[in-house]
């Protein structure tokens, strides 16, 4: 990792600012936080900057309440589960800059720990606005992000106040880029890529990025269409993008001459409509009867799969199989996910949906790392830069 860390600052005594990514599910309904392993995943900093002194003020933004107040996204809650977790007070402030903050800011005692109000509450937050950006500053003397799963966003604070603080990276953050920097640049080999999701359009520059990367490509979910449709199969009523057709047969030729091995599902799950409780039909990827949608990738390409995989090194795994969130067509994702945690390779699932699969399968203690991004993993594997880690200071 080429970026400076909190272990390589001294914090004693000193006003912290820390952005995590506590962008957690809630019950729309109850607000109850659902899934807090974003809240436990920024623990080891949180415990570090505590234990070394620090006054610590922490900052997040959850959902996207578009620069107004919505009062079932604010931070109380968060706060109080952080508190729960780390068993230690958790203070909030009533917004995330202005004099509240300043005022609770000023009075902390070193061990201390202040949880600013929901960023995004102010639209400055998100257009990266620099006097935003540096009320935020001004509450601190050093910047550590944590947020890797925002890291993709070039918002105040993320971006905006590491310009103007000492910034460096939290445990999470460093964590992700190693593991998730590894796969990109010194994969242990053979490494294969799992790819699913709804859209070939949504992960056609991963795509094009890890083809030149791996040793085997494996194509599966609603995206797998467009790819069966590209090499002469009818695919039914299954979301087909027409445009993406050209890039799709660019690929499967781009593998060819990488001597990639790009695998297609040879049998999916289909149904007449896609619904829960709906009656459903295993059949081979070149009989896709006209009247049928894709659900899920079947049973000869799970075992397919998996006898592929076997033997990888390093695999990493982002896009359901199928639509997962309807029992009828969530086996693919089951039985891969189920798979991969019997594996001894590395194993890395990237953040959003497969993240979430794994999490509900209770598979997460068996992966080597579940990113905490979605957006930003996508980022990552697209090759991008990601603004809110290229503004952290660079190691000697
Ligand atoms: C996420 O959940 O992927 C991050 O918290 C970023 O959220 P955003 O997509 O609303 O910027």
């Amino acid at each position: 990792m080429s970026k400076r860390t909190v272990e390589d600052i001294e914090v004693a005594g000193k006003r912290v600012l820390l952005r995590v990514d506590f962008n957690v599910p809630l019950n729309t309904d109850t607000g109850a936080i659902g899934d807090d392993s974003r809240i436990r995943a920024s623990i080891p900093t949180i415990e570090c900057l505590v234990d070394r002194r620090a006054r610590l003020v922490v900052c997040s933004h959850l959902g996207r309440p578009k620069g107004k107040v919505v009062e079932n996204l604010r931070m109380r809650p968060v706060a109080e589960r952080l508190s729960k977790l780390i068993g230690r007070p958790v203070e909030t402030a009533s917004d995330c800059v202005g004099q509240d903050v300043e005022g609770k800011a000023s009075v902390l005692r070193e061990g201390d720990i202040l949880m600013l109000e929901n960023l995004r509450f102010h639209p400055e937050e998100e257009s990266n606005d620099p006097q935003f950006a540096g009320k935020l500053a001004g509450l601190a003397e050093i910047y550590v992000n944590d947020a890797f799963g925002t890291a993709h966003r070039a918002h105040a604070s993320t971006v905006g106040v590491a310009e103007l603080l000492p910034a460096v990276a939290g445990f999470l953050m460093a964590r992700e880029l190693e593991v998730m920097g590894r796969l990109l640049h010194d994969p242990e080999r053979p490494f294969a890529c799992l790819i699913g999701g709804a859209k070939v359009s949504d992960k056609m520059k991963l795509l094009q990025n890890m083809l030149s990367k791996v040793d085997m490509m494996f194509v599966g979910g609603g995206m797998a269409a467009t790819f069966l449709k590209t090499k002469g199969h009818e695919v039914g009523l299954s979301l087909m993008e027409e445009g993406m057709l050209g890039l799709a047969g660019r690929l499967l030729q781009e593998a060819r001459k990488l001597d990639v091995q790009l695998l297609l599902p040879i049998d999916a799950v289909v149904a007449k409509e896609i619904r829960a409780g709906a009656s459903t039909e295993v059949v081979p990827s070149s009989g896709i009867p006209g009247d049928t949608h894709i659900g899920d990738i079947g049973p000869d390409s799970i075992d397919l799969f998996c006898s592929k995989l076997t033997g990888c090194r390093t695999i990493i795994w982002n896009g359901p199989m199928g639509i997962y969130e309807m029992t009828e067509f969530a086996q693919g994702t089951k039985a891969l996910a189920g798979f991969l945690a019997t594996l001894s390779a590395t194993t890395v699932i990237g953040g959003g949906s497969t993240a979430e699969a794994v999490h509900e399968l209770g598979l997460v203690d068996r992966m080597s790392h579940v990113s905490t991004g979605g957006g930003a993993s996508l980022k990552f594997l697209e090759g991008a830069v990601l603004p809110g880690v290229e503004v952290l200071l660079d190691k000697e």
